[in-house]
């Protein structure tokens, strides 16, 4: 396809079957094939042939002009459960780091806290990115933090509106949630096995396709922005600003990460409640500390740091 795609106008039969070392009958006949599954291929044997669109699906003909770094190992599927699934086993299997696995569709698509996360065909991301950091345990939850912070670079870069992230990843335009992560690790007391970034972003999903109860809080870019999203390219961002930024994480720590995080973050001076492992905490958001750690003022003034957990606005609370 590259072939097409990168000859910028008309190559006649000819060249073609030159090119791809075959006779002008099997050029015909890939030409056919090509159209079947979709591309839109204007031309004829004699006067050429030019590639004039491609369809919209996240195969790895379709993604491969978009994957700029080192991660390039995509398994997609029409269909999965779950892309954390899949990359599980996978991973258990010894695949790589940076290894990714992109569904259309997924028929249990997994969120936090056991939430399901709602995955219709052909019209978002749903992707699942396999990671063998040199970390101890307890640092994997700052990718989470990561992804989501490349998750908003990339919607800046492909939409130029500037999205908020609510600690510790979620990713909201217009007050709407279009990006979650889910990050799964295996490991050891102190070894790390692997970890599996799950990230779904809402891209081409019209409102309606919501259910009822999701329409209130999620959201999509087509919702927001009014225009689809070329869904290859913007996974080509996605993982181009997902590398580059865990890059720097494992060699500089989530430092080296913060203050792009905090720039994008809602939450900063606001009071929240947060519910956590251990029970509820009130304050208001001081911000994150080097650890992605989510730092906040008690009414009496103690500052306490919230490693887990959920959180929601808290209105009614004034310092
Ligand atoms: C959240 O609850 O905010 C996290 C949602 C994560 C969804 C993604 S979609 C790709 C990957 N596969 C899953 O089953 N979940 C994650």
């Amino acid at each position: 396809m590259t072939w097409l795609r990168e000859a910028g106008g008309p190559l006649s039969g000819e060249e073609l079957a030159r090119r791809l070392g075959c006779s002008r009958a099997a050029v015909w006949k890939r030409m056919a094939s090509l159209r079947r599954r979709g591309y839109r291929i204007e031309g004829r044997p004699a006067g050429g042939y030019t590639l004039a669109a491609v369809p919209d699906r996240l195969g790895p003909a379709e993604l491969a002009p978009h994957l700029t770094g080192r991660w390039r190992r995509v398994h997609a599927f029409d269909e999965v459960d779950s892309t954390q699934q899949v990359a599980r086993d996978l991973a258990r299997a010894g695949a790589p780091e940076g290894t990714i696995v992109i569904a259309e569709r997924q028929t249990a698509g997994r969120g936090r806290f056991g939430r399901q996360w709602h995955s219709p065909p052909g019209l978002n991301l749903y992707c699942s990115i396999l990671l063998r950091p040199p970390l101890a345990p307890g640092a994997v939850p700052q990718i989470a933090l990561v992804a989501g912070v490349a998750a908003a670079a990339a919607i800046v870069e492909e939409t130029g509106a500037r999205p908020a992230i609510k600690w510790p990843n979620d990713v909201l335009l217009a007050g709407k949630k279009v990006v979650g992560v889910l990050v799964e690790m295996e490991s050891e007391m102190e070894r790390v096995h692997h970890v599996i970034a799950g990230i779904g972003v809402n891209l081409n999903a019209p409102l309606a396709s919501f259910p009822r109860e999701l329409r209130a809080k999620a959201s999509s870019l087509l919702v927001v922005g009014g225009r689809r999203v070329d869904r290859a390219a913007f996974t080509g961002r996605l993982l181009a600003a997902l590398e580059a930024r865990y890059g720097r994480f494992l060699s500089a720590g989530f430092s080296s990460v913060r203050a792009e995080w905090e720039s994008f973050s809602c939450l900063t001076g606001t009071a929240v409640r947060v519910a956590g492992p251990e029970g509820e905490i009130a304050g208001r958001v001081l911000g994150v500390d080097d650890d992605g750690a989510l730092r906040l003022v008690e009414a009496g003034g103690r500052v306490v740091r919230v490693v887990a957990g959920e959180v929601t606005l808290r209105n009614a609370y004034r310092r």
